[in-house]
This record gives structure tokens, sequence and C-alpha cells, in this order.
């Protein structure tokens, strides 16, 4: 890999690809952490004496230009953290763009529209795609990948460009990525676990294959672990399950045993009639029929707690229960604190873990906390990101 600190890029123009997919209420920016986190890459350019050319995308506009997702309030927002103009182009291609990227000049950043207004940007095939990224990087001298979020598309801007451009490189987001996924969990210190949650056994099949057999201890909360219940033949009672993975739940268990890694499931939750009531505690064995199990319970808090307190490396994805409910937040906020506490490395991904650590007020407790939902997921699932493998491919010109 190489990194933008290993290249000369004084009095150069960059290309810099960064994830702003940010959440929008109209024209209002709901949480700007992803903006936030491409500023330092963006400052350290500018100081080396680099004119920069930022692109991202904004929601699914499939392929055609839809106002309401127009980067001009994410634009504005970045303008606002460096202090400076950022000027928003009208397209991201086109002679007009042309005619702003080539009277760029050192230290000022322009930002290229929407890159999903067009569909080349996602299209499957590099025929598809055709000449779109070569476009983007005929813009610049430099192409700079800062977009650990989008690292897992093979989109134009992502898989193409590198091959296109001059020189490429990454940019100190990535880095910090690429450190704390890539480096510390190919060596983890010991104990190693995982914990993970959420609703579906699904989403997080892959990372169970992948992880069970390399950690020491793999913690399962979340309506995930409603499947992993009726797999060991209890009732869960009117709890979210998928009944199709069942049997896929079953092997799991099965693949577990004698692999090294210790599976942990809850052993009592707090449950409710509705996702707003708390109904009481119960235990795995004594589910109301007509109850929802919504998060896991004092005695499972506890025992996820003190493996969590032992462990050297600590990786974690999806909440314990519905925390965004108070009466359901209590097993996610708990397993939450034993994370900040610990003296390991502890790595936390995906949109409502992050949303649980900030909850908690706890966010500058952990070792790192991944800007990736699906690119995290997919790096723990032992994937090659196409975005490192595309850039890997072309650190030699
Ligand atoms: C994200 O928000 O996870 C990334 O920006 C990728 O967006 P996508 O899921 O729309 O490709």
């Amino acid at each position: 890999m190489r990194f933008i600190d290993q290249l000369d890029i004084a009095g150069k123009k960059l290309l810099m690809r960064v994830d702003f997919n940010v959440p929008l209420d109209g024209e209002t920016i709901t949480d700007d952490n992803r903006i936030k986190a491409a500023v330092p890459t963006i400052r350290y350019a500018l100081e080396q004496g680099a004119a920069i050319i930022v692109m991202a995308h904004l929601g699914k506009p499939k392929g055609k230009r839809v106002e309401e997702l127009s980067l001009k309030p994410v634009a504005k927002r970045l303008g606002e953290y460096l202090d400076m103009e950022v000027t928003l182009a009208p397209d991201c291609i086109g002679a007009e763009v042309e005619k702003m990227a080539a009277g760029l000049k050192a230290g000022q950043v322009m930002m290229l529209e929407n890159l999903r207004f067009h569909a080349e940007e996602q299209a499957k095939t590099v025929e598809e795609r055709g000449d779109f990224g070569a476009k983007l990087a005929a813009l610049a001298d430099i192409y700079v990948n800062d977009a650990f979020g989008v690292a897992h598309r093979p989109n134009a801007s992502v898989v193409d460009v590198p091959y296109a451009a001059k020189q490429c490189c990454a940019g100190f987001l990535l880095k910090l990525e690429w450190e704390y996924l890539g480096e510390a969990l190919k060596n983890p210190k010991r104990p190693y676990i995982a914990v993970s949650g959420g609703a579906k056994v699904s989403s997080k099949l892959g990372i169970l294959n992948n992880l069970i057999g390399k950690v020491d201890h793999f913690i399962i909360g979340g309506a995930m672990a409603n499947t992993f219940l009726l797999a060991q033949g209890k009732d869960v009672g009117k709890s979210l399950v998928e009944a199709s993975l069942v049997d896929t739940a079953k092997k799991i268990i099965t693949k577990a045993e004698g692999s090294g890694t210790t599976l942990h499931l809850p052993v009592d939750f707090i449950w409710g009639k509705d996702i707003e009531n708390a109904g009481g505690i119960c235990d795995a064995d004594n589910v109301p029929t007509d109850g929802m199990l919504l998060d896991i319970g004092p005695v499972s808090a506890q025992k996820f707690c003190d493996v969590i307190k032992e462990a050297k490396t600590i990786v974690w994805n999806g909440p314990m229960g519905l925390f965004e409910q108070p009466a359901f937040a209590e097993g996610s906020l708990k397993v939450c604190k034993a994370m900040a506490d610990s003296d390991g490395t502890t790595i936390v991904g995906g949109g409502d873990t992050d949303a649980v650590v900030h909850q908690a007020g706890l966010a500058d407790k952990f070792s790192f906390i991944s800007t990736g939902g699906g690119s995290f997921l997919e790096f723990l699932e032992g994937k090659e990101l196409p975005a490192f493998k595309a850039l890997k491919e072309n650190i030699d010109k």
C-alpha cells in the first residue's frame, strides 16, 4: 500500500475519492462524522501545496440527476470545516468541469457533483463503465482514495480511476482503517473476541464463518441470537427470527465446537409485548409466548462483560438489543462500557454500533471506530476489498 505522505504532492492536482454519504433531512446534514473524518487528509494536502478535487456519492440516485441528492450542503459543510470556499461543480465530468479543474490553483478545493448521477459509476461491467473512470482521472495528476465506506463497492471512482490515473495512493483515513482492521486483526493479541448483534443472522453469516476458528470467543446478541435459540430447540415467543436460517445456525454451533472458538449466546432477556415497554426479565427456557426478546438480560450482560474484561483484542459489530428504545438499551450500553474500560485494542464498526458508542458518550474510549458499514463487514468476512486491490495494483507507477 502507498499513502499520501509517501508521494510528492506539492503543486499537484489531486482527485480525492471520499465517502460523504451522510444522512440528510432536506438540506440539513444530520450526522457529519464522515465529512469530519476526511478533513485531516485534505488539510495535509493543502499544507503541502496541492490543489484538491473532491469526489463523492450521495444516496442512490440510480444514474439520474436527483436535485435532493445534490452534494451542495456537503460542499458547504466541508467549506466550513476547512474555513474556505469549496466550489461545487455542476457535474462530475464534462467540458465545464474540465475547465474548472484546469483553473484550480494550489491551496484551492473544489467538489464534483454526485458521481452516482451517472449510471456508469455503478455499472457492473468494465464495458458498461466505459471511459467514465478515465474521464475522472484526467481531471488531476494524482488519485487519492480516502473513502473506506465505499471500499467494498466496485464503482468506477473506486476501481477504475486508479488504473487510469498517472499516480495513486491512499489518504490518512484509509490508512487508519488499513492499520486497525488489516494489521491489528492479522496478528491479534489474545484473547481475541468478536461481538456481534443486530437484527439479522443473514448479514453476519460471512463474519461468523470467517471468524469462527480464528477468535477465542464469539459473543452473539441482538435479534440474531433468537435464530440461534430456535436452533437450540427453544421457544422464542413472538420474537424476530429468520426461520429459514435455523439449519445454518445449527451448522454454525457445530462448526464452533472443537474449532477453538467458544460461542456465547444470551441466557436471559428483557422481553416486551411491544417495542416500547419492557415486560420483564425471562430466561432462555421460559420466554413468554406473547413476548418479544428485545434486549439481553442482566445475567447474559454480566457473562459477556466477564469475557470482554479478559480480552486483548475486541471487534464489535451490532447492538445487543433494540437500543434506540431506553427500555431495551441497557444490554448494549453495559457491553459498550465493558469495552470502553478494556485496556485491549477495541475496534467498532457499522452505523448502529457507532450510534451505541456515541449514545453512551464513550467514543473516545475506543481504539478505533471504523467509518465503514458494509465495507467493515466485508473486511471482517476476510474479503479483499476492491478499493485496496485497485490501489495495490497501481502503486508502482
Ligand atoms: C455507505 O453509506 O455505507 C457507503 O457510502 C456505501 O453506500 P451504498 O451502500 O449506497 O453503496
